[in-house]
C-alpha cells in the first residue's frame, strides 16, 4: 500500500482551539487526525463516512479484518450505536469517561460505516475522557473510528513524536497535547452473555467482575478480540522477558530493584510503569543494541496489561 498514499506532508499542531478547529474540519472533509487520548494516540476519522474509514486502514497499512473502536463523546451517542443491556449500563455509568471499551451488539440503525465493525455484528464502543478527544469529538459532530496512530503491527503511540515517526507522510495531521497520562491501551470487554476480558487494560478483570457481581472470564478460554494477533507489539528486535541483568549486545529496560540503561519505574510503581511502556520500547528499538530485555513486572493491577503487552512484544513470527 505504501507506493499508493499521497504524499502528505504531516503538520503537528499543539493543542488548542484553533488547532481542535482545523482538526475537524479534516474529519468533516473525510480525512484522518491523529489524536491523543488518555491511552494512547488514536488515528481518527468520521466513523460514518466508510471512505474515511478506509483512509485509516490504508494509512496504518491494516488488514480490514480487524475492527476499529468507535469513539463517542457522551451516552446518549454510545446508545446510537450499540444495545445497552444492565451490564453495559452499570460499566458505563463506572468506568466512562475512560479507558475501558465496550463490545456491545451493533444497533440496526447505527450510523456506522459496515468497514468499521468489519462486518460483524457487534461493535465496540469507547467514552474517552482526554479533552483533545473530547474536544475533536464535539468539534467534529460526528462518532470518530480510532485505532491507535501507528504502523499495523508496531508499536503503539504515547507521544506525537511516535505518530510521525511511524505514519509520517500518511497522514495530514497530528494533534499534538503531550504524553498520553495512561500509556497502554483501553481494557476491553464484552459485558453479556457473560462477561468476557477480550484486552487487558488499566481497568482490571477484578474492578469489572466486582461491579458486575460475577466473575469475568479471560480472552485465553473465549474467542479474542481479532485484532490480538499475538505478535501486535513487536519492536523490530528480539526481546527477552523477565531479565535481571543485561547481557551481551542488550538495551535492559529495568523496574523496580533491577536497573538498566532504563527503567519503568525505579520505585516499582505498575501505574508509572504503565505510562512509560510503550516509550521505553520505542527508545529501545531506536537504541544501537541488537535485543531488547525487561525486567520482571508483578502481575497484579495494571501489571496484567503490562504483561500481557510485553508478551506480544517478545513474541516473533
Ligand atoms: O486505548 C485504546 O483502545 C486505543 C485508543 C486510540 O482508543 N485504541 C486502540 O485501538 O487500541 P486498536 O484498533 O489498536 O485496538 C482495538 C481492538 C482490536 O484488537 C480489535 O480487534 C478489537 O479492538 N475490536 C474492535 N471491534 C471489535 C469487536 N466488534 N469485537 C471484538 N473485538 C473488537
Ligand atoms: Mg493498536
Amino acid at each position: 500500500m505504501t507506493g499508493t498514499n499521497p504524499p502528505f506532508s504531516t503538520r503537528i499542531l499543539r493543542y488548542g482551539s484553533a488547532a481542535v478547529a482545523e482538526a475537524a474540519a479534516v474529519i468533516r472533509a473525510g480525512g484522518c487526525v491523529a489524536v491523543p487520548t488518555e491511552t494512547v494516540y488514536g488515528l481518527a476519522a468520521d466513523a460514518t463516512d466508510s471512505q474515511a474509514v478506509a483512509g485509516i486502514y490504508a494509512a496504518k497499512g491494516r488488514p480490514s479484518f480487524n475492527p476499529l473502536i468507535v469513539h463517542v463523546p457522551d451516552l446518549d451517542a454510545a446508545r446510537a450505536i450499540g444495545v445497552f443491556d444492565d451490564a453495559a449500563q452499570a460499566l458505563a455509568e463506572r468506568f466512562w469517561p475512560g479507558p475501558l471499551t465496550m463490545v456491545l451488539p451493533l444497533r440496526s440503525d447505527a450510523a456506522v460505516a459496515s468497514l468499521v465493525t468489519a462486518g460483524l455484528s457487534s461493535v465496540a464502543i469507547r467514552m474517552p475522557s482526554h479533552r483533545a478527544m473530547q474536544a475533536l469529538l464535539r468539534e467534529s459532530g460526528v462518532p470518530l473510528a480510532a485505532p491507535s496512530a501507528n504502523a499495523s503491527g508496531s508499536i503503539s503511540p504515547t507521544r506525537a513524536e511516535h505518530v510521525a515517526k511511524s505514519l509520517n507522510g500518511r497522514i495530514a495531521l497530528i494533534l499534538d497535547d503531550g504524553p498520553t497520562p495512561g500509556g497502554i491501551e483501553s481494557t476491553i470487554v464484552a459485558p453479556s452473555p457473560v462477561p468476557r476480558l477480550l484486552r487487558p487494560g488499566p481497568i482490571t478483570a477484578e474492578e469489572i467482575g466486582v461491579l458486575l457481581n460475577q466473575p469475568v472470564g479471560g480472552a485465553g478460554d473465549a474467542i479474542e478480540a481479532p485484532g490480538q494477533l499475538s505478535s501486535h507489539y513487536a519492536p523490530s528486535k528480539p526481546v527477552r522477558l523477565h531479565a535481571i541483568d543485561r547481557r551481551d549486545g542488550e538495551w535492559l529496560i529495568g523496574y523496580g530493584d533491577v536497573a538498566g540503561d532504563d527503567t519503568l519505574s525505579a520505585a516499582g510503581d505498575p501505574v508509572e510503569a504503565a505510562s512509560r511502556l510503550f516509550d521505553a520500547l520505542h527508545r529501545a528499538d531506536a537504541a544501537r543494541a541488537m535485543a531488547i530485555a525487561v525486567a520482571p513486572i508483578p502481575e497484579t493491577g495494571i501489571g496484567a496489561a503490562i504483561n500481557d503487552r510485553l508478551r506480544r512484544a517478545a513474541h516473533r513470527g
